[in-house]
């Protein structure tokens, strides 16, 4: 196979694409599209989100110190891009969607009931890598959908449409 130099941005594909929400201290929910995550320990359970500062979401996961990865389908791209594109100094864009939310069970901050998984994840850690911040998050309780998981409780990524 012949190689030559490609950029670096990105390199590491496919990645996951997943939805962040999060509570500031004065209580507003807020949630944005998230690309730079992923599973970093498995004992353990951890996983990290790369938040870039000038986010609105950034202060409200640094004040609070939890956070919930959801991941969307397919059925939710419209949902996913607005929510990617639209910030909450802008406009409340949970409302806008019309974005069902529940209580986190572990952590004070919402979940987005239609996704089909949501982590509820506790701040241990940061890291502020270049233009994002990592925030590290152990793993307090996983949702999912009652038809995605087995009798040991494993998930069944392979039914899920992935954004
Ligand atoms: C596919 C996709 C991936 C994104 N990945 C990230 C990311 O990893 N980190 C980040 O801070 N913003 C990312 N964004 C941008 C934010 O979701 C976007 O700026 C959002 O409006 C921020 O909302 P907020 O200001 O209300 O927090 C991504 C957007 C899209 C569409």
């Amino acid at each position: 196979m012949q190689k030559k130099e490609a950029n670096k941005k990105g390199a590491l594909q496919p990645s996951p694409k997943v939805l962040v929400s999060c509570r500031g201290l004065d209580g507003e929910d807020n949630a944005l599209a998230v690309g730079y995550c992923g599973n970093c320990s498995y004992a353990p359970p951890m996983v990290m989100v790369g938040i870039v500062p000038t986010r609105y979401s950034y202060q409200m996961i640094k004040e609070s110190g939890c956070f919930v990865v959801n991941i969307a389908d397919k059925n939710y791209q419209e949902t996913f891009d607005y929510l990617g594109r639209i910030s909450k100094k802008d406009s409340d864009k949970l409302k806008d969607m019309k974005v069902k939310l529940e209580e986190g069970k572990v952590v004070n901050a919402p979940i987005l009931s239609d996704c089909p998984v949501n982590i509820e994840c506790t701040v241990v850690d940061s890291i502020m890598t270049g233009s994002h911040e990592m925030f590290i998050g152990k793993v307090e309780y996983v949702h999912a959908s009652e038809k995605l998981i087995d009798e040991d409780g494993n998930i069944d990524f392979s039914q899920i449409n992935f954004i």
